[in-house]
C-alpha cells in the first residue's frame, strides 16, 4: 500500500525508536512491515532480541537479484517481539551494498497490500538514501528542535519536499517552539513541507522499549508511546486517504 521513509538530517535525533513505536502502534487491520534501510543500521536485532543477520536485507537482496517477490520478502523478515514483522539490516559496507541493490518501489508494488515502514537512518542528499526518498509516498524527517539540526531541515526541505509533501516529527523539547518550525518550514517550501507532529523526549521510555523487561509496559503507558500515537493515526490516515493532510500543527 504505502511506502513511508523515515529519516535523519543530522544527530541521533531518534528515528529507529519512533519507527518500532509507530509499528507496534499500527492498527492491526493494515499489513505492515518494519525495514531497517540504514547503511549505518544494525540497531534492531539487538535491541530486539532478534539475529543480526540471519535472515536480513543482506540475504533478501542476494536473494532478489533476479526478481522481487512477495515470499521471499516475507521469509527474510523476524519479528519483533509480539510485534509486527521486520527485516533487520546488519550495518556497515554489506547494507550499503544491499540498500544499492534493492529497489524498494518495486519492493513497495510488489507487496500491494502492505505498509512499508522503512528505517532509512540519515537522508543523504544522493545514493542509496535520495533514491528512496524519491520513491516513498511519504517522507518523515525526525528533528530536534535545536538550531543545528533545524538549519539543515531548512536547508534541504525544499529538495525533499519536491517530488512529494514532507512530514517533520520533532522530538523532545528545545528552544524552538513546534509552531514555529512549522511555520518556517511552510513557508521556505511553499506549504510542502510542515510539522506532523512532536513526540515526547522520554529517555527512560526510549530505552525501555528497546530491551526487554518493560516494553509492554512502555508501549501502553510511557510519555513516548502516547505522543507517538498522535503520529501514527496522523500517518495512518494518510496512508489511508494517500494525500497529505492540509491541517496546520498544533499551535501553529
Ligand atoms: N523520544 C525520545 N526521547 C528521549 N530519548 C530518545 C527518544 N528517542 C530515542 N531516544 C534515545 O536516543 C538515542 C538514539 O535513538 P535512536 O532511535 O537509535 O536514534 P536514531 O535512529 O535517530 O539514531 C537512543 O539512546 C534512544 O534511546
Ligand atoms: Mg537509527
Amino acid at each position: 500500500m504505502s511506502l513511508l521513509v523515515f529519516g535523519s538530517l543530522k544527530e541521533a535525533p531518534g528515528v529507529t525508536t519512533l519507527v518500532a513505536c509507530v509499528g507496534y502502534q499500527w492498527p492491526r487491520h493494515r499489513r505492515v512491515a518494519l525495514v531497517e534501510a540504514d547503511p549505518d543500521g544494525g540497531a534492531v536485532a539487538p535491541r530486539f532480541g532478534l539475529h543480526p543477520d540471519n535472515p536480513s536485507l543482506v540475504s533478501f537482496a542476494a536473494g532478489a537479484r533476479h526478481g522481487l517477490s512477495p515470499g521471499e520478502f516475507w521469509s527474510a523478515c523476524q519479528r519483533l517481539p509480539d510485534g509486527p514483522p521486520v527485516l533487520v539490516a546488519p550495518g556497515g559496507a554489506a547494507t550499503a551494498a544491499a540498500l544499492e541493490q534493492v529497489d524498494f518501489g518495486e519492493l513497495d508494488r510488489c507487496l500491494r497490500d502492505t505498509d512499508l515502514l522503512v528505517d532509512a537512518g540519515r537522508l543523504r542528499a544522493s545514493g542509496p538514501q535520495a533514491r528512496l526518498c524519491a520513491q516513498a509516498d511519504f517522507v518523515v524527517v525526525v528533528v530536534r528542535p535545536r538550531f543545528e539540526s533545524l538549519a539543515v531541515l531548512l536547508d534541504r526541505a525544499g529538495a525533499l519536499s519536491e517530488h512529494r509533501p514532507l512530514s517533520a516529527v520533532v522530538v523532545g523539547d528545545g528552544p524552538y517552539p513546534v509552531g514555529e518550525i512549522d511555520a518556517a518550514l511552510r513557508q521556505t517550501t511553499g506549504d510542502r513541507a510542515w510539522v506532523l507532529g512532536s513526540v515526547a523526549g522520554d529517555a527512560r521510555g526510549a530505552a525501555a522499549l528497546a530491551g526487554d523487561g518493560g516494553r509492554e509496559r512502555a508501549l501502553r503507558r510511557s510519555q513516548l508511546a502516547r505522543t507517538t500515537r498522535v503520529v501514527t493515526d496522523l500517518l495512518v490516515h494518510l496512508c489511508s486517504a494517500g494525500a497529505p493532510l492540509p491541517s496546520r500543527a498544533e499551535g501553529a
